[in-house]
């Protein structure tokens, strides 16, 4: 078992220079599960000056950091994804009680991101450089050879989302650290607990003093401090397009590596195998209650079978189960807030006021939100194009693939999409048509495996992610170049 540091009344610390801290001026948020109100734990509202402080520690950490040898670091990922899964218990059960994920989910998380830390590890050591010689451009500088190899931006300020609080940040510090960068560590407040937990591990697992460091504090007080800061070289953020345009209009000259909202949409076909199709839309709209960037938002289905299809995504809806995560396993969790439960009714009220037909679901019991499905969801609706985070998919008819291609382009998103069909040539017609990052064939939208680039265009995103991507966005090519004195 692995204590997260404390004291007696509850009150966790901050990681800054490999010491656990309190807060200076001995401000608090309660952070308290979703399941029911109770208090989890209070984390640090951690003042301007304790920013400076963790950024003052990553910026000088990361000079000796950057020199330790990738073996060496590599070493410490390696020990950090060990320590993980000998936790895994524990950190799931946080995140059951921290962010309402039941506990099979949750540990599936922390073994994904074991695994994604130890393949960061080995992917780091072998990316290599190269060398382009100076004659193959026109000219022909014979004497010329570029030697390029590539080195860390410096502090890098990794900001995580609720919803995934061990992989995605663990999916920002494992490729940061291996690039040679330091980290600061700013979770998402709900979810603050489990980025704590994930920074034990790698201060157990020999990260020194300084590479990594913590801040919570809310996004609201200390986001715009935070992400305006002179020390910090690159900011990886994860979360609400909203957020992530606002650090983009605030930030001057650092560079950004974004992962933000999506309505990814399923687009099913005449000839799409509709029992494999209709698995895919309930198991990629309604698990953990929708509550992913990936999760299937809309279903864009042709006239001709979709009544069969609804006919099928019904019955498997029935299967689906709801409630609290401490007591079972369930694939309909309580939101992350009431707030969040609140947005999903209104998106719901304007689909029932605008006409769309709703054929199950709609209900609400505290911040948990029965599966809904709704059909005949037409482009005024709210539905059709804004992002619930919660357990609701909207159908809209179309009459055939371009019609399903413009709506599903009309949106501002541009993450996932899917296209089901048997049909080669259209899966590409498709494919090649939407403005998204991944367009997946015959799958429910999804980011794994992990090591597969992970972008978003439009107000998806910034840049691109996956393993070895995201080590290269997170340094840089150096290069030097040798003129030789003895060539013509
Ligand atoms: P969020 O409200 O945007 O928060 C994300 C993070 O940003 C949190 O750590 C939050 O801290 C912080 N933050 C808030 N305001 C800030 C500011 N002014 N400056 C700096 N940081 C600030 O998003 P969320 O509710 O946690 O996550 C849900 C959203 O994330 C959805 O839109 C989902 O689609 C998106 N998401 C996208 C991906 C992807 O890969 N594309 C993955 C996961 C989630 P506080 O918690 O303290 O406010
Ligand atoms: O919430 C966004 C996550 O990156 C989604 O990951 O598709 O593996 O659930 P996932």
């Amino acid at each position: 078992m692995m204590t997260l540091i404390k004291d007696d009344n509850n009150r966790y610390r901050n990681l800054i220079n490999g010491e656990w801290v309190n807060s200076k001026n001995s401000t608090y948020i309660t952070v308290t599960s979703p399941i029911d109100n109770s208090v989890i734990g209070n984390v640090p509202a951690m003042t301007k000056d304790e920013v400076d402080l963790a950024v003052q520690a990553a910026k000088e950490a990361q000079k000796s950091w950057k020199s330790v040898t990738i073996g060496e670091k590599a070493e410490v990922l390696y020990r950090a994804a060990d320590i993980l899964l000998k936790n895994k218990e524990e950190l799931a059960g946080l995140m059951v009680r921290e962010i309402a994920k039941d506990r099979k989910s949750g540990l599936s998380e922390v073994e994904r991101t074991a695994d994604f830390i130890k393949f960061t590890a080995d992917t780091a050591k072998n990316i290599s450089g190269e060398s382009i010689p100076g004659d193959s451009f026109p000219g022909g500088k014979t004497n010329k050879v570029s030697i390029v190899r590539r080195e860390p931006l410096g502090v890098v300020l990794a900001i995580s989302p609720f919803n995934y609080p061990v992989n995605l940040a663990a999916s920002k510090i494992a490729p940061g650290l291996m690039a040679g960068n330091s980290v600061i560590l700013k979770p998402a407040t709900q979810g603050s607990l489990c980025g704590l937990y994930l920074a034990r591990v790698f201060q157990e697992a020999g990260v020194p003093n300084g590479v990594l460091n913590t801040v919570t504090g809310k996004g609201s007080e200390i986001g715009d401090y935070i992400t305006t800061h002179p020390g910090i070289n690159f900011i990886n953020f994860t979360g609400s397009t909203e957020v992530g345009q606002h650090i983009s209009h605030i930030t001057n000259m650092v560079p950004l590596l974004m992962e933000l909202g999506g309505k990814d949409a399923a687009i099913v076909l005449e000839d799409a195998d509709l029992e494999l199709t209709a698995n895919n839309i309930v198991s990629g709209g309604y698990s953990y209650s929708g509550q992913r960037c990936t999760a299937v938002k809309r279903i864009l289905a042709v006239d001709q079978i979709a009544d069969q299809l609804v006919e099928k995504i019904l019955s498997k809806m029935e299967k689906l189960t709801y409630g609290n995560p401490l007591e079972k396993d369930v694939d309909i969790v309580p939101l992350i807030s009431s707030k969040a439960a609140d947005f999903v009714c209104e998106l719901m009220d304007d689909a029932r006021e605008k006409g769309a037909k709703l054929l199950v679901g709609g209900d609400r019991e505290g911040n948990i939100i029965h599966p809904t499905l709704f059909d005949y969801v037409t482009t005024d609706m709210r539905i059709a194009w804004e992002e619930p985070f919660g357990p609701v998919l909207p159908i809209i008819r179309v009459k055939n693939k371009d019609e399903a291609i413009e709506i599903a382009n009309a949106s501002e998103y541009g993450l996932q999409s899917a296209v089901f069909t048997q049909n080669i040539n259209d899966a590409f017609y498709v494919a090649d048509r939407l403005e998204v990052g991944t367009v997946q064939v015959n799958n429910k939208t999804e980011r794994g495996p992990d090591h597969f680039p992970f972008l978003g265009v439009k107000a998806s995103g910034i840049g691109t992610q996956g393993i070895r991507y995201s080590i290269e966005s997170m340094s840089r090519p150096k290069v030097t170049v040798i003129n030789l004195s003895h060539h013509e």
